[in-house]
């Protein structure tokens, strides 16, 4: 049933994803996101107060028809409270989901808590199994077995879990197979995510993407026993979700760059300064924060202008691939949130 309050865009598409970023700041620095000095964090008093994202996410889905909330960042996790946020906006009815992405390193003991507050499910990242590896990745963070134990963790709470695995030509797509076979044991839903130019380290280059059919082809061959069948998935989620003719395994492609999914997209973002951004690819920007600020704003006004907001969505990277203006000086993942 379509609810009548959903925000359609100028292309037809419906707003029904929000992604609320609560920090910008990282205790990580991936090659493919942050940049490797990056001190031009927020300052706190810039930040949306879990006040103002609870009332902005009540907006969201009692007025303009979001049915899922995923917390991201920067790590969440080095905001404090964030299980408290989790709570309320788990109880706002309508609500359909409430999610989080995070790198792992934090939320080990978390996890428990989190989920009896309501989180639905966890997407971790981790893009190798080799500990060195981790640290060149990561910049220079020792973590990969705090990582494997939050995954762990999140297995036996039997919280919904996704590892998501950014692959970079030369620096981890030898590992696709060990990726593979860890969802084939652990039942765990892996994806892959195409490298998009949204790095804050300049090292994106078209040569660096795999794309999603080589990675298949790759896969195939060193399956040879199984091969990849596809699952019937959601047309709007990014992920294409597949698995093995004995029914092991889950594997999810982000095709970003090859296959972009933007006729489908649903999603929208706050940043943890409260700008809305409808698009990854695109710089402009809602500021929401200063609505918020004075008090004098109703809610209808605030709705009005978001759903206006919404509405000026663009094409998104499609257009972007077909003018071949596709570089890294885009968006930064850590401040737009993933
Ligand atoms: N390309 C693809 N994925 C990225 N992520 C961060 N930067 C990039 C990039 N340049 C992913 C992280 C994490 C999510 C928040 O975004 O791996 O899973
Ligand atoms: Fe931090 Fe995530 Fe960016 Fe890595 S991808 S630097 S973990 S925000």
């Amino acid at each position: 049933m379509e609810n009548n309050d959903h925000v359609v865009d100028s292309y037809g598409r419906i707003a029904k994803k929000l992604r609320i970023s609560i920090t910008d700041r990282c205790n990580m620095r991936c090659v493919y996101c942050m940049p490797s000095n990056n001190t031009n964090w927020l300052d706190n008093e810039n930040l949306l107060s879990y006040e103002q994202i609870i009332r902005l996410a009540k907006i969201f889905v009692l007025s303009l028809g979001i049915e899922k909330i995923k917390i991201t960042g920067g790590e969440p996790t080095v905001r404090s409270n964030v299980e408290n946020l989790v709570k309320s906006l788990s109880s706002i009815e309508g609500l359909r989901s409430v999610s989080m992405t995070t790198n792992g390193l934090l939320i080990k003991d978390k996890i428990k808590i989190l989920k009896d507050c309501g989180l639905e499910s966890l997407n971790i990242s981790l893009d190798t199994f080799k500990p060195d590896r981790f640290k060149a990745m990561s910049g220079g963070i020792d973590g990969l077995y705090k990582v494997m134990d939050a995954i762990n963790t999140a297995l036996d709470e039997n919280l919904q879990l996704r590892v998501n695995v950014v692959i970079m030509r030369g620096w981890n797509d030898d590992e696709i197979p060990r990726f593979v076979k860890f969802s084939r044991e652990t039942g765990c839903t892996v994806k892959f995510i195409e490298f998009m130019p949204l790095d804050g380290t300049g090292i994106w280059a078209e040569e660096v993407v795999v794309s999603k059919r080589e990675m298949m082809d790759r896969i195939n061959k060193d399956f040879i026993y199984h091969h990849l069948l596809p699952i019937n998935n959601d047309k709007s989620d990014p992920a294409r979700l597949y698995t093995f003719d004995d029914g092991k395994g889950v594997i999810g492609f982000i095709p970003s760059i090859t296959e972009p999914f933007c006729q489908n997209c649903d999603r929208v973002r706050i940043t943890a300064d409260g700008k809305l951004y409808t698009c990854l690819f695109d710089n402009s920007s809602y500021n929401l924060k200063c609505l918020l600020e004075d008090g004098k704003k109703s809610d209808d006004e605030i709705i009005k202008y978001i759903r206006s907001s919404i509405q000026k969505k663009p094409e998104g990277i499609i257009k972007i691939i077909k003018t071949k203006s596709l570089r890294p000086t885009l968006n930064m993942m850590h401040t737009i949130g993933g």
